[in-house]
C-alpha cells in the first residue's frame, strides 16, 4: 500500500524512540526525520537530558520542554537518533543534506549507540549516489575546492558559496567520486587542510530503523 513518506519517517522515529530509557543522555539529530523523533521523545514524557546536533534541533527540543545540554561539556552520550540521506544494509551512510554533519559525527562518535532513522527512499544497496557534503573553513575555500576536484567529478559550493553551517563553515556538495573505496576516500578528504568534516559515516552507525509502506525494518551493524 502507498503511504506518505512523512508517515514512514514518523514510524521509523517512533520505533527508535522506544529504545530511549529514563535517565539517558540522548543525542538529537537534525532534519525532518530527526524532528519526528524529537516530537516523539516529548510526547513520551521521558525523564532524560539531551544534546543537539544543530541549533535548529536544540530550539525545537526546548520549545517542546526537553532539557538540552551544551555538548561542549559532554564526553559520552547513551543513544543518538538521527536521519540520513542514504543508508545501506551495513549501516554505512551519507549525511549532511541538512548541513549538520560535522556536529552529527562528533555526537555520533561520543555515543554508545547511534541509530539512523529513515523512510524507505533513503535505503540503498550501495551508498554513493547522494552528494557527499564537505564542510570547509571559508578561509580555505578555493584551495580545498581545488583539492576536492581531484577526488570528485562534481564539486558544487552550496548556495553559490553563501551557505554557512552552525559552525560558520561553507559546504561543498561532492558527487561522482573517483573511487568507491569509501574508507580511503574519507581519509583523503579529512586530510585536506581546511576541511572541517564530511558526510561519509562509515563506522559510527550501529543500527538503522527504516520504514516503508508502514513496516519498520531494523538493521544492526
Ligand atoms: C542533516 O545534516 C543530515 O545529516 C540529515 O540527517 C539528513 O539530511 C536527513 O534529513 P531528512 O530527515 O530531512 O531527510
Amino acid at each position: 500500500p502507498m503511504t506518505d513518506p512523512d508517515d514512514d519517517k514518523r514510524m521509523a522515529a517512533g520505533a527508535a524512540v522506544r529504545e530511549v530509557r529514563d535517565g539517558m543522555l540522548v543525542g538529537l539529530g537534525t532534519g525532518s526525520t530527526a524532528a519526528h523523533a524529537i516530537h516523539a521523545i516529548a510526547a513520551a514524557g521521558l525523564r532524560i537530558e539531551t544534546v543537539a546536533t544543530s541549533a535548529a534541533s536544540a530550539a525545537l527540543a526546548r520549545s517542546l520542554g526537553i532539557v538540552v545540554r551544551d555538548f561542549a561539556d559532554v564526553v559520552r552520550v547513551d543513544l543518538t537518533i538521527d536521519g540520513a540521506d542514504e543508508v545501506d544494509d551495513t549501516c554505512r551512510a551519507i549525511k549532511g543534506a541538512g548541513g549538520a554533519m560535522v556536529r552529527e559525527k562528533i555526537v555520533a562518535a561520543a555515543s554508545d549507540r547511534m541509530i539512523v532513522i529513515a523512510d524507505g527512499s533513503k535505503r540503498v544497496a550501495v551508498i554513493g549516489a547522494a552528494a557527499i557534503p564537505v564542510e570547509v573553513l571559508p578561509f580555505g575555500a578555493a584551495f580545498v575546492s581545488q583539492e576536492l576536484t581531484a577526488l570528485f567529478a562534481s564539486v558544487v559550493p552550496r548556495d553559490g558559496g553563501h551557505y554557512r553551517t552552525d559552525n560558520g563553515g561553507m559546504v561543498f556538495d561532492c558527487r561522482q567520486a573517483v573511487t568507491r573505496e569509501w574508507p580511503a576516500l574519507a581519509a583523503t578528504i579529512a586530510s585536506i587542510p581546511g576541511v572541517l568534516g564530511h558526510g561519509l559515516f562509515l563506522t559510527e552507525i550501529d543500527a538503522a530503523y527504516i520504514a516503508a509502506g508502514g513496516t519498520v525494518t531494523r538493521l544492526e551493524r
